[in-house]
């Protein structure tokens, strides 16, 4: 049977694949919980769904699966200071307490000023390795402040150096297909 790679070659390609930093927050029993998390991807419009991968020893992962709810916050370029309070910096519920944080229809926290959040209710579930893919149904998508997206790639922070310089697909084609 063929072998993996090991792990040290697998976390070697991946900081080749740039990805949006993003903090998912869950509340349980009346306490706040969150990680930033760059393991979010969408998985279908129809019904508007997306993915996150968290890892079983995270705080928030138990929270998230008794919640059976989450929120994706995406942060903006200004917010690698957030991105690193809620990777460790700080823990617990303090990592809440620099900025201002609302709730929308499941009750997960959700950050005012991200660039966008979306609140979800778990639909799905699957447990791999270290991980868990949890599917979340999209309840509601707050627009929260204009901005660029913070960016995580070769182990560090990236902006995109502008969005205007972009370069457009050739028309037809775009991401959702069909
Ligand atoms: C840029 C970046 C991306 C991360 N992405 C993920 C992720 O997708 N899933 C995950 O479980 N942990 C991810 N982590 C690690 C968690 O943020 C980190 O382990 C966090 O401290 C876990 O929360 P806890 O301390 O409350 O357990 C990431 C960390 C960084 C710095």
């Amino acid at each position: 049977m063929d072998q993996p790679v090991n792990a040290d070659q697998f976390k070697l390609g991946m900081r080749g694949l740039a990805h949006a930093v993003n903090v998912i927050t869950a509340t349980h029993a009346g306490h706040r919980y969150g990680l930033t998390a760059t393991a979010v991807c969408s998985v279908t419009a129809e019904p508007p769904t997306l993915l996150v991968c968290v890892n079983q020893r995270a705080a928030t992962h138990g929270a998230l699966a008794k919640s059976k709810a989450f929120c994706v916050n995406v942060l903006r370029a200004e917010d690698s200071d957030l991105s690193n309070l809620f990777s460790g910096a700080q823990s617990g519920e303090k990592r809440f307490d620099t900025r201002e944080w609302t709730k929308l229809a499941t009750g997960s926290p959700v950050l005012l000023d991200a660039l966008v959040s979306f609140d979800c209710r778990v639909v799905k579930k699957l447990k791999h390795g270290s991980h868990t893919v949890f599917l979340g149904q999209v309840q509601q998508v707050l627009f929260g402040k204009k901005g660029k997206p913070l960016l995580y790639a070769e182990g560090q922070y990236a902006k995109l150096a502008s969005l205007a310089h972009g370069e457009p697909l050739p028309e037809g084609l775009d991401y959702w297909g069909f």
